[in-house]
């Protein structure tokens, strides 16, 4: 995780060309906050409604400390990655903040293979990320992975807050010993946090398991078993804030794969990433890179304060440390993805024909701006999906711009995913030849991403948010 917050803007920016919408949806972050029509700030700088003001909204940069909804409070649990129903894995598209039946968010096009989830990165996609939809507010997160090799090419484990706070193990594709991990505060630079850590085998064709077991206190990252880093909270106290620059409020899980070597990436990322991704690689298979992820577990501690019987987490004020996050009983859930912390009924589906519902939702959809509703579906460039013909994914409902009908546009490859029955893992050599998902995306992507920006582009954004 390089400087989170430049690299965004900067991939932001990269892609604008191609984005349509992407001078109409309004900017947040860094002291400016989102108007009161598109109250929400995306973990991407960008305002909206809908998913906007779930996972990942900043509190800090929306229009006030209502618009992001309360986030699901932590749930203990394993998941053994075996089928994308029984961990509950959604397209974040039709996710509306119920952590009852979803535990896990996708973006891009995760595949089942024998007992583990493939995160797939076919060209001209910006890969696949799975976010828990329940935060953890301290807990110990195991994860057995596989990760993708190849340059430009990253696997990665991380925590991430609403907040910016967040611990990470990343795997550089061209380094397959090499565990690197990392914590920011807040989303503030500082290049000595990270630390590289030595696997003792090759973490693309061994399982190993990465674990981050994350206290009030202190921070273990563990490998097999075994700590392989420590972080003392009482280290990390900067004497001119008079803060801990510690990661301190509740997270997500993500696991994804990303690529961090694109040529519209800065120059710094390409160069941590290894290089530039290779689209035709000897390690792809059927069209894709992959990342395999078995058996995950999450761990919840006792908050460090506030009633853990709770049913979500919120912020009593915007200086997003510790102490001003609020365990409570309020709402995480919206009524459709044109609705908003401040109004989390609206556009919600209601049996009888109540004039206010019905005619909100219609008025929006004229005139002017429709706030965007799934954020990353505008202006990015999840450009593969697009083109490609069977990774429709969550690209499919982006165009919808605040339209219900968008969260009726199911990741359908994702939910019915299946491994594909030529998949052999381990030598790639057939990656070139490929015809499934990805091949045809290679093909005049610039046509793709221009005709379908408006309704492609999820996931650019996804990679924007981790780096
Ligand atoms: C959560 O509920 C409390 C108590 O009703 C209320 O004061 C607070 O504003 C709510 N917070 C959010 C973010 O909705
Ligand atoms: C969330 O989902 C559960 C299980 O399907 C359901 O019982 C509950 O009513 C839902 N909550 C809301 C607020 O929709
Ligand atoms: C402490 O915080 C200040 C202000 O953000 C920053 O400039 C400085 O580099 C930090 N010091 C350390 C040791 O990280």
């Amino acid at each position: 995780m390089k400087n989170t917050l430049t690299y965004a803007a900067a991939l932001v920016a990269a892609f604008a060309p191609f984005g349509l919408a992407q001078d109409s949806i309004p900017k947040c972050g860094d002291g400016s906050q989102c108007p009161e029509d598109a109250p929400c700030c995306s973990q991407y700088g960008q305002c909206g409604v809908g998913a906007y003001c779930l996972g990942g909204c900043d509190p800090k940069h929306s229009f006030d400390l209502q618009s992001c909804l309360p986030a699901p409070i932590c749930k203990s649990q394993d998941f053994s990655m075996d089928s994308l129903d029984s961990p509950g894995v959604r397209s974040q598209s039709r996710y509306l903040g119920n952590g009852s039946e979803t535990n896990w968010v996708s973006s891009g096009q995760p595949v089942t293979y024998q007992d583990s989830v493939l995160l797939t990165m076919a060209p001209n996609t910006v890969g696949t990320l799975l976010m828990s939809a329940h935060y953890v507010w301290y807990g110990k997160i195991k994860a057995s992975l596989k990760t993708s090799q190849g340059a430009g090419v990253v696997t990665a484990f991380i925590l991430m807050s609403d907040m910016k706070d967040e611990i990470d193990f990343e795997f550089v594709g061209t380094n397959m010993k090499t565990a690197e991990t990392n914590y920011y505060f807040q989303g503030i630079t500082n290049y000595n946090n990270g630390d590289d850590i030595d696997v003792d085998s090759d973490t693309r064709q061994n399982w190993h398991e990465y674990e981050i077991d994350w206290k009030p206190e202190s921070i273990q990252w563990k490998i097999d078993g075994n700590t392989v880093r420590t972080l003392n909270r009482d280290d990390t106290y900067n004497d001119t804030t008079k803060q801990h620059n510690y990661p301190q409020t509740p997270s997500r899980v993500q696991l994804s794969l990303w690529p961090g070597g694109l040529p519209s990436n800065g120059e710094g990322t390409i160069e941590w990433a290894g290089g530039l991704v290779d689209w035709d690689s000897e390690y792809m298979q059927n069209g894709y890179y992959y990342a395999s992820v078995k058996d995950i577990s999450v761990e919840c501690y006792d908050p460090p304060h506030g009633d853990k019987n709770g049913n979500s987490y919120y912020y009593s004020s915007t200086t997003g440390t510790e102490d001003t996050v609020v365990i409570g009983d309020n709402s995480t859930v919206i009524g459709s993805m044109q609705a908003t912390g401040d109004d989390p009924d609206k556009g919600k589906p209601q049996p009888s024909s109540d004039s206010k519902s019905s005619s909100t939702s219609s008025s929006t959809s004229t005139s002017t701006a429709t706030p965007q509703s799934v954020p990353g579906m505008s202006g990015g460039g999840n450009a593969g999906n697009s083109g490609g013909s069977s990774s429709s994914g969550d690209s499919g409902s982006a165009g919808n711009s605040g339209d219900t009908s968008g969260s009726a546009n199911d990741n359908t490859g994702v939910q019915g995913g299946n491994g594909p029955t030529t998949f052999e893992q381990g030598t790639g050599s057939d990656s070139g030849s490929s015809s499934s998902s990805g091949g045809s995306a290679g093909t005049s992507q610039a046509n793709h991403v221009v005709a379908g920006s408006a309704v492609a582009l999820l996931g650019f954004f996804i990679a924007a948010l981790m780096l």
